[in-house]
């Protein structure tokens, strides 16, 4: 259950197809981001003990993904460069509280319902490259459909190991009654973000 409020529809993956180039740099910096933030997490909050493991296997997984997604960019003829993201993250991470320790269960949430939303995405776009990958589609191979594949289970258990981590640190329906209402506001920022061809916004 990935605690959204919104799903994505199918013609967002359609519309990503014609975007793959951009699409799979911004996925790239997608998870360099995850892997610096649980890292940056780590070193916010030395002093709660429950989050460094979890934090340190999720950095791997992330960096592990960086690679995968760089590896696979670049067999298709693209490279890294710099390119300016989504102000989604930003503008989802300005919701959370500023006091400790609300701050730390909002950032914690946060992070889950971006892991959640990414994992909405790959889904929705996962389905797009099976139905063009099957049609023909020029642009789109076997190796494409299975990145997205293995990468997609592993984002919906990142979301819910994010929400493990707040619920560590505060009473369990406060946390989960927090989680549904930075869920609203990762809803009305998604809908407010800009036509860009990233996971997170809207094309
Ligand atoms: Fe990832
Ligand atoms: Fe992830």
């Amino acid at each position: 259950m990935l605690h959204l409020h919104t799903r994505t529809e199918p013609a967002w993956g359609e519309a990503a197809l014609g975007h793959l180039r951009e699409i799979l740099l911004d996925h790239a910096h997608c998870e360099k981001k995850a892997a610096s933030t649980a890292i940056g997490l780590m070193f916010r909050y030395p002093d709660r003990p429950t989050l460094a493991i979890p934090l340190a296997q999720l950095a791997r997984e992330e960096l592990e993904h960086f690679e995968q997604v760089t590896v696979l960019m670049r067999a298709r003829g693209g490279e890294l460069a710099r390119q300016t993201p989504s102000p989604y993250a930003a503008e989802l991470l300005a919701g959370c509280r500023t006091h400790e320790p609300s701050r730390a269960v909002d950032t914690l949430l946060c992070c889950s319902l971006i892991e959640a939303r990414s994992c909405d995405r790959m889904q929705v776009l996962h389905r797009a490259l099976v139905t063009a990958c099957n049609a023909k589609h020029p642009d789109v191979d076997d190796a494409l459909v299975e990145l997205y594949e293995s990468l997609l289970a592993c984002e919906a258990r990142h979301h819910g190991a994010y929400v493990e981590l707040a619920r560590t640190l505060g009473d369990r329906a406060e946390v989960d009654r927090r989680l549904d209402e930075l869920a609203a506001h990762e809803a009305r920022v998604l809908a407010g973000a800009p036509q860009m061809a990233r996971l997170h916004a809207t094309l």
